[in-house]
C-alpha cells in the first residue's frame, strides 16, 4: 500500500476561526476527515501532522524518505522564509506538492515568493480547502494509482 504525508504548517489548527474571508470556514478537522475519506477509498495510507515549529517539519520530511512515497505539505508561513524546509524537502527526495488555501501570488508582496516551490513537483494555490484535494487527486496520479 502507497504511503502519503500531510504536513500543515503554523497556524493552520485555527483554520475555520483564522481570517475566514482569506483561509475560508472549513476547520482542519474537516480537511483531515474528507483526505482520509478520499485515502480509505483510494487504498492508500494516510498519515496527518500539523506543527508550528520549523524543527518538527523539518524532522518529520527527514523521515519521510524512506517511509512514505509522497508528501502534501503547506508549510503556510515557513513557505516564504524556511530555507531549511526547502532544503529538507530536497534531501528527502519524496514527491512533494506544496499547498495553499488562498492565491499567494494575489496576496501581498513577501507571500508571493515561495522558497519550496521549486523542489516540489508543483504548487496547488487559491482553491481554499479543494487545494488539499486538488493535491491528493494529484499524488494519486504521480502515484500511478487509479482515482474511484
Ligand atoms: C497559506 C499562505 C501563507 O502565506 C500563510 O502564511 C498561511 C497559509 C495558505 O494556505 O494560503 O499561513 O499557506
Amino acid at each position: 500500500m502507497k504511503k502519503i504525508l500531510v504536513i500543515h504548517g503554523p497556524n493552520l489548527s485555527l483554520l475555520g476561526k483564522r481570517e475566514p474571508g482569506i483561509y475560508g470556514k472549513q476547520t482542519l478537522e474537516k480537511i483531515n476527515k474528507d483526505l482520509k475519506d478520499l485515502a480509505k477509498k483510494a487504498k492508500v495510507s494516510l498519515t496527518i501532522m500539523q506543527s508550528n515549529h520549523e524543527g518538527e517539519i523539518v524532522d518529520a520530511i527527514g523521515n519521510s524518505r524512506s517511509s512514505y512515497d509522497a508528501l502534501i505539505i503547506n508549510p503556510a508561513a515557513y513557505t516564504h522564509t524556511s530555507v531549511a524546509i526547502r532544503d529538507a524537502i530536497a534531501a528527502a527526495a519524496v514527491k512533494t506538492i506544496e499547498v495553499h488555501l488562498s492565491n499567494i501570488y494575489a496576496r501581498e508582496e513577501f507571500r508571493q515568493n515561495s522558497l519550496v516551490a521549486p523542489v516540489c513537483v508543483g504548487s496547488i494555490s487559491g482553491f481554499g480547502a479543494e487545494s488539499y484535494y486538488l493535491a491528493f487527486s494529484a499524488v494519486l496520479s504521480l502515484l500511478k494509482i487509479q482515482k474511484n
